[in-house]
Parts: C-alpha cells; structure tokens; sequence
C-alpha cells in the first residue's frame, strides 16, 4: 500500500486507491485504456512507463494498486480469472519434487488444479483439515513449500485460524496463501495476520454483480510481488482494461454491500435453523458453528454465504433448488442478486470421488442484498 492511502479507512482506500484523476482530462475514474501498445518517444523513450498492455495497462494498473491497498499489501496483480491467478502463483512458486499442503474444503476448481494440473508436472499435495491445526502441522513434510487455507471455505464455511496456521508455516519455512475470496478484504485481511500472499477471484464480491470474471494475487513482500508479476507477464493471462475497469467499480461499493451481505446472512441463517426441513446450518455467524470464535477474532463480520443440509437427502435438496425463484439457480456468488445451487452436482463436481467430496444433501446460497424479508420468503416456499 502506498503512504498516501496508508493512514484512511477501508471505504475511503476503496473508492480513492488507483483512482487518481486522469492526468490527461481530470476525468474522476481512470478511463478505461482499451489499448495494446504505446506510441514511444524515440526507441525505449516510454512516455508513462507503459509499452505493451499485458505487461501493464493504466485501467489495469489503477485496479492493482487498489488491491493492494485494501489487502494492506504492496503489489496486486490482476488476471483474466481466480483460477488464472491461482496458476500463475502455483507456477511461480513451485517445481517438481515440491509438494503443498491443501485443505480438505476449498473450491472444486481450487481442487481440480491442484489434483490433475499441478500434479502432472511432478508437484504433489496432502489434505489436510485445515481447521485442525495439529492436522496442518502434521501434513508438512521436508518438501512442502506452501500450505493453502480458503477460510471461509466453499462451499462447507469451515474457518481456519489464519494467524495460527501462519504460525506453523513460518517454523517450516514454508509460504502461506489464502483464498480470501468468501470474505473479501473489507471482512478479513490475511496479509496482516501473517499470510504471504492473498488469492481473489475478484469473479464474486470484489466485482459484486455477476458480470465479470477475474482473479488477483496480492502481497505485502516486494521482491515476492516482482517474482509474481515477472510471471504475470510471462505466462499472459492477464486481466483486459473493461474487466479492470468494471471491477475497481463494483469495489467502491463493497464495504457497504458486505455489510448488507452479513446482514441479511445472519437473518437467513436463524432462520434456517428453526426450518423443520434444515438438518444442518453451516454459518460461521451462529454461535453453535465450530469456528465461530474464530471467525469473530479475524472477520468484521461474518459474509453473505450459507450452506444447509435438507432432510431427504440429494433428491430434496436439488428439488429445494429447483424450486427457488427469487434465489436464482446458478454457479458462483458474491452478487448483489441471490444465488442457490446444488455443490454435489454443480459447483463442486470435480471433487466428487476425492478426500473433498461434498455431501449430497448439501445446498449453498449466495445470499444478496436484496429486501431480507422477499428472500427469507422465497425460502420457505422452496422448503415446502
Ligand atoms: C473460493 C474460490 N476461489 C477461487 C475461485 C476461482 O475463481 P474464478 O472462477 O474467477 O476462476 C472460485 C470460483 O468459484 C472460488 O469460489
């Protein structure tokens, strides 16, 4: 984070960092740069720094510098997808004969590239419940190079205690990242809990209305972010200027939309808990969740996403999915819209068979910012 941003609240650093006026026009919000190279002053003359967009566009640039104020960091990198920032720091930071520790929830396609992308190239992993700090220690070994921790995960919303596992990677020597994708910055900030580097897929809260995907990587360790972004670069897969754009956008409002996220999450989640037809409420937010004091300790609050179990096993659960209409029946989350879907047949299949397999019973919730009362109705309708 720069020194001017350093001293100003979350909101503040999230409509202000990057967003200087444009030198050019005094345009507020940094224009959007649709270009790919950049007329030069004389060979290697560069009139702002800039000579071909994916080693550096302005639109891009403003995104990143954001970013990285609001994770407390000191270079943020963006990318075309989560999955494309994942890759870009797993390649980077590993080779063969290494081996990560990864949790035993996290995102399916967290899983899948881990599991039949990483592995091919010799890197191999162990599952660990990372909510289990002993079950952490115990799956480093004399290879491992990073532990992985998604908290709260998807789509289970187990919660581990950053801090604490930060602890264990330090005495390993070994890098901490973490997926700070379901409590986005302005609930929890990893870096400042002793985690190396921060992964989004700015898909979910960061752009926060379902209309762009991308990912991002940021860090507080300069040279780590120079080794990041020399591979950035080299391996392309880079975030084009209106998807930077529409993102810096959406995280203006984030910190007012999070707050209305956990709100309405809460008033669902008691809910859901009296329903007859709910087995299991799985929120951080109730006290009865096993990592609710934790979450309380690292999280302002507690975030939009809930999973449940339904009586009746798969077949009510995908009926209850199904029957949503105001919830709409989709993939991802993070939108101001509320989403439901079936994890066992949709988000997470690529687990299916593995040490991450979900529970078929199982349904999550995107829960948005709409009027409490229409969703917790269209709900109960869905319950039957
Ligand atoms: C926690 C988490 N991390 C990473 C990703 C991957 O991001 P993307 O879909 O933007 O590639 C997702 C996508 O659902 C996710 O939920």
């Amino acid at each position: 984070m720069s020194d001017q941003h350093s001293h100003q609240s979350f909101e503040t650093r999230a409509i202000h960092a990057g967003n200087t006026a444009d030198p050019l026009t005094g345009a507020v919000v940094p224009p959007i740069y649709q270009v790919s190279t950049y007329k030069q002053d004389g060979v290697g003359g560069l009139r702002g720094g800039y000579e071909y967009s994916r080693s550096a566009n302005p639109t891009r640039t403003a995104l990143e510098e954001n970013l990285a104020a609001l994770e407390g960091g000191r270079r943020g990198l963006a990318f075309a997808s989560g999955l494309a920032a994942e890759d870009c720091l797993l390649r980077a930071l590993l080779a063969p004969g290494d081996h990560v520790v990864i949790p035993n929830d996290a995102y399916g396609g967290t899983f899948r590239l881990f599991a039949k992308v990483v592995e091919r190239w010799g890197v191999d992993f162990s599952v660990a419940n990372t909510s289990d700090i002993e079950s952490v220690r115990g799956a480093v070994n004399e290879r491992t190079k990073l532990i992985w921790v998604e908290t709260p995960s998807n789509p289970l919303l187990g919660i581990t205690d950053i801090e604490a596992v930060a602890g264990v990677a330090r005495q390993a020597g070994v890098k901490l990242v973490v997926d700070n994708t379901f409590a986005s910055p302005y609930l929890q900030q990893p870096l400042a809990l002793g985690a190396d580097v921060v992964v989004h897929s700015l898909t979910k809260y960061m752009g926060g209305h379902s209309d762009v995907v991308g990912g991002a990587l940021v860090t507080a360790d300069e040279a780590l972010g120079e080794e990041l972004a020399y591979h950035q670069n080299a391996m392309g897969a880079v975030a084009g200027p209106f998807d930077s754009w529409i993102v810096l956008r959406g995280i203006k409002t984030l910190a007012v939309r999070m707050d209305r996220h956990s709100e309405n999450a809460t008033k669902i989640a008691e809910m859901l808990t009296q329903h007859p037809k709910v087995t299991q409420v799985l929120y951080p937010g109730l006290p009865e969740h096993p990592g609710h004091e934790i979450a309380a300790k690292q999280m302002r609050s507690f975030g939009g996403m809930i999973s449940f179990r339904v009586q009746g096993g798969e077949d009510a659960a995908v009926e209850v999915c199904n029957r949503a209409q105001l919830f709409t029946l989709g993939e991802s989350l993070g939108g101001v819209e509320s989403l439901i879907e079936h994890p066992g047949r949709m988000t997470h299949a690529s687990v299916a068979g593995s040490l991450l397999e979900v529970p078929a019973d199982l349904v999550r919730i995107s829960v948005g910012i709409e009027n409490v009362d229409d969703l917790l109705a269209d709900l109960r309708q869905a319950l039957g």
